[in-house]
């Protein structure tokens, strides 16, 4: 498996980074600000990130996602390892990730991966979402925001 930087030349997989977040007009802001990542296996792109420079020395790690077919093989955690060496190259200090309360895969990938806990955005998708969410029958409401230090 290769991982490579998407150039704007090229098209985004779409139907992957719709998997992470189903607004398109979102997946398209950050597109045009942030960098895409692919992971490709004999050239079909089987994975996808976005980083997303936010603050000062801080980028943010958006829209990972991984075709159906390849999960639990491994390559989630390949593409958050390669985000942070991303993003340790690019110089800087801090790498934040967000996700659903009931993301509970997410939430060990990420952990496993040395993020941290770091704040709760209370009723985040109750507020920014039309329909509710529910997960691992769980209901999404919080926004957990973990991150790490590079
Ligand atoms: N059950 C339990 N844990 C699981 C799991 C499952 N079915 N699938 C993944 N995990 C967890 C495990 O903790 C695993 O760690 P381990 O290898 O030490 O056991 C860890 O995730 C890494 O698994 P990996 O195989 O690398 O993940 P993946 O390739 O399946 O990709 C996602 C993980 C989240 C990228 C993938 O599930 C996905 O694309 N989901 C849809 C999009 C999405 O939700 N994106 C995140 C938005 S916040």
């Amino acid at each position: 498996m290769n991982i490579r930087k998407l150039t704007k030349h090229e098209v985004p997989p779409m139907d992957l980074l719709l998997l992470a977040d189903p607004s398109i007009s979102l997946i398209n802001d950050y597109l045009e600000k942030g960098e895409c990542y692919v992971a490709e296996i004999e050239e079909r792109i089987v994975g996808v990130y976005v980083l997303l420079p936010t603050k000062h020395e801080t980028v943010e790690l958006i829209n990972i996602a991984v075709a159906e077919e390849y999960h639990g093989k491994g390559i989630g955690k390949k593409l958050v390892l390669d985000a942070i060496q991303q993003a340790k190259r690019g110089g800087y200090q801090t790498i934040e990730i967000g996700t659903g309360n009931s993301s509970i895969h997410q939430l060990a990938l990420y952990q496993k991966c040395g993020f941290r806990i770091m704040t709760i955005d209370h009723d985040f998708f109750i507020k920014n979402y039309d329909e509710e969410i529910y997960e691992n029958g769980i209901q999404c409401r919080d926004m957990i925001r973990l991150a790490q230090d590079l």
